[in-house]
């Protein structure tokens, strides 16, 4: 009898090893412990035998029994510590993962050109103004002393704003995308006291054909200096500054008499060209950034038209002011050596991940 019940122990201990889910666990339990439990069968033969046997053979079960028990709860125990450490190992947020790279893009070489610019003139003194890039005539033209009908206007291919707004409104409130950075002259000069000294960078329009050099929207700097005693040495001496610090200390400025109707005297200002070094040359050929002649034009400039100045409420006999602006996309071009400024607004990635 008692070989019986060690059988039973070793069927048991070795369906137990092979045991793996929590539901074979159940059948094993209930299979040596239920109500038709294994045991049962054994006690069931023992009435023949004597007292002591039996005896023996009760303790012994009940042994066997209590060792089931046991056993089972703790095999119970490591299958539930195996399915918690799974689901641990399964739901585990690892914070030091390497993500696949994702690259972030950078600044445009506008924007970068534009930051230089400001550093540059915020060091000589220069404090940056804003202003609205849907305008008046008022102050896109009227002001600046290019009246309607006057042949200046032409240089400024414009874009209006469509007739179903502007018909309902009076000559020279009629809206208009800022041909350039100038009217920010005006509204400073309307709304600030004295001395003035700003540059205004920020986007303009024109309805233009486009080329290598030219495209229907870009960029500009506008500088303004309102105070006394303001000459055109100043003007020569800032821009030669900016330009040296902003392309190379070599580069050579060339200041050319020119109009604008609101600055007198006025001049152009060009820079020796970097694409081809002033030579005008690129293997052989004409360089396409200055067309050949070595020298690009970057600015306008000009002592303020004291019309304009008196317009402003400022009186032209006691102030003088100086005035310049720039294309912002050409002095990008010519300072990454980029022979197109319609490059800039071509959104390919090949360009713009070289700057
Ligand atoms: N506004 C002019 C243009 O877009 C550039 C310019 C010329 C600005 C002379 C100035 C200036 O302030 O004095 O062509």
């Amino acid at each position: 009898m008692s070989l019986s019940l060690s059988d039973l122990k070793n069927n048991f201990n070795s369906k137990l090893q092979n045991l793996q889910t929590e539901t074979q666990l159940k059948d094993l339990q209930e299979e040596y412990l239920g109500k038709k439990w294994l045991l049962k069968g054994i006690l069931a033969g023992i009435k023949d035998l004597s007292n002591q046997e039996k005896k023996t053979i009760g303790v012994e079960s009940n042994t066997l029994k209590e060792y089931i028990l046991q056993e089972l709860q703790k095999k119970s125990a490591e299958i539930q510590a195996t399915r918690i450490q799974k689901q641990i190992e399964s739901e585990t947020l690892d914070v030091t993962a390497q993500f696949p790279s994702r690259s972030l893009g950078h600044k445009h070489p506008i924007s970068i050109t534009t930051e230089l610019l400001e550093d540059i003139f915020i060091s000589l003194g220069f404090r940056v103004e804003d202003g609205p890039q849907i305008e008046t005539e008022k102050f896109n033209f009227d002001m600046l002393n290019i009246p309607d009908n006057h042949p200046a206007r032409d240089v400024w291919d414009t874009f209006w704003i469509s007739d179903d707004i502007n018909s309902q409104r009076k000559p020279g409130d009629k809206y208009l995308l800022r041909t350039h950075t100038s009217p920010v002259q005006v509204r400073t000069m309307l709304r600030e006291e004295l001395p003035i000294k700003i540059i205004v960078p920020g986007r303009v329009f024109r309805y233009e054909q486009e080329d290598a050099r030219h495209t229907c929207n870009f960029y500009q700097l506008e500088g303004l200096v309102v105070g006394e005693g303001v000459t055109f040495w100043d003007l020569k001496w800032t821009l030669d500054t900016a330009m040296k610090s902003l392309l190379w200390d070599q580069t050579k400025t060339r200041f050319r008499p020119s109009i604008f109707p609101f600055t007198e005297p006025s001049a152009e200002v060009d820079v020796s060209c970097q694409i081809c070094n002033g030579t005008g040359k690129i293997a052989e050929k004409n360089c396409s950034m200055c067309s050949g002649t070595g020298w690009v034009e970057l600015l306008g400039s000009g002592m303020v038209h004291p019309f304009v100045l008196e317009w402003c409420g400022i009186d032209p006999e006691k102030y003088s002011g100086f005035a310049f602006g720039m294309g912002i996309d050409r002095i990008a071009a010519q300072r990454f050596g980029v022979s197109s400024s319609r490059a800039f607004y071509q959104s390919k990635l090949k360009l713009n991940e070289q700057f």
